[in-house]
């Protein structure tokens, strides 16, 4: 019996990294897996090593959700989680954020997880269930540097994440997010990690399948009272 059997779920951003990861502990648990992701040839090619399903598609875009959300409900009829995990993170200091970095940030990773919670609420609602994961940071709990536009986002996500999960509630839509810490994906592969990994408690960075193990209970029923919450999974780092 897998965790997710009969659940069909979204993950965006999925074509590499953590969504990557979700996307294939959700597929080992019984769920039927849609990625979506800008990123065409990669995520064609995730899909087929995994064996799931690939939508291009761009999370800033209201209409590219409304298609997304359509599609998956015409193909499998029902939408059981949501995981928003697509961003992006172009550091800069106050003073060096330009218009076009605020702007593009806030459209992917705050626009866009407003859009993906607004598109599937409905079937949710209609199904009398749901689960939405919501990828914020831990730079959505505490002030770090060079992160205005990143973590303006990120603490956003963090507030609409409880917002929702106040009104879906009664609907028997969970809403939650995740805080990760240092995982190690392309974000952060430019990173000085050997300074970072000294304020970690555990002395480590984390594999992208330690947030997946996450969104996996949030995306169950394992997690069934579980709602409007903020899961750390950070190595000890936020306290
Ligand atoms: N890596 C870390 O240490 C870390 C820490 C805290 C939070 N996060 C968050 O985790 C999430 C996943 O990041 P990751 O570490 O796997 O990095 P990643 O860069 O490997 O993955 C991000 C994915 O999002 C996709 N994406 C970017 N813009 C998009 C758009 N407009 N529409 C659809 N997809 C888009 C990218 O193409 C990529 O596949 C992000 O929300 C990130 O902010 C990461």
């Amino acid at each position: 019996m897998g965790r997710l059997d009969g659940k069909v779920a979204i993950i965006t951003g999925g074509a590499r990294g953590q969504g990557a990861a979700e996307a294939e502990m959700f597929r080992d648990e019984g769920a039927q897996v849609v990625i979506t992701d800008v990123l065409e040839d990669e995520g064609g090619k995730t899909a087929g090593t995994l064996g799931i399903e690939f939508l291009s598609h761009d999370v800033s875009s209201a209409a590219a959700w409304e298609a997304v959300v359509s599609d998956v409900i015409a193909r499998h009829g029902r939408i059981d989680a949501l995981v928003n995990n697509a961003g992006i993170l172009r550091g800069a200091r106050l003073v060096n954020t330009s218009d076009e970095i605020w702007d593009q940030t806030v459209a992917i990773n705050q626009t866009g997880v407003f859009y993906g919670m607004r598109a599937v609420a409905p079937q949710m609602i209609e199904q009398g269930a749901g689960s939405i994961v919501n990828i914020s940071s831990v730079a959505g709990l505490e002030a770090t540097f060079a992160s205005m536009a990143y973590g303006a986002t990120k603490w956003a996500v963090r507030g609409m994440s409880k917002i929702a999960a106040l009104e879906l509630g009664r609907h028997n839509v969970r809403v939650n997010s995740i805080h990760p810490g240092l995982i190690n994906t392309d974000m952060t592969s430019e990173f000085d990690k050997d300074r970072m990994v000294r304020a970690i408690p555990l002395g480590r960075e984390a594999e992208p399948a330690e947030v997946a193990a996450v969104a996996l209970f949030l995306a169950s029923d394992d997690s069934s009272y579980c709602s409007g919450q903020e899961f750390t999974v950070d190595g000890g780092m936020h306290r």
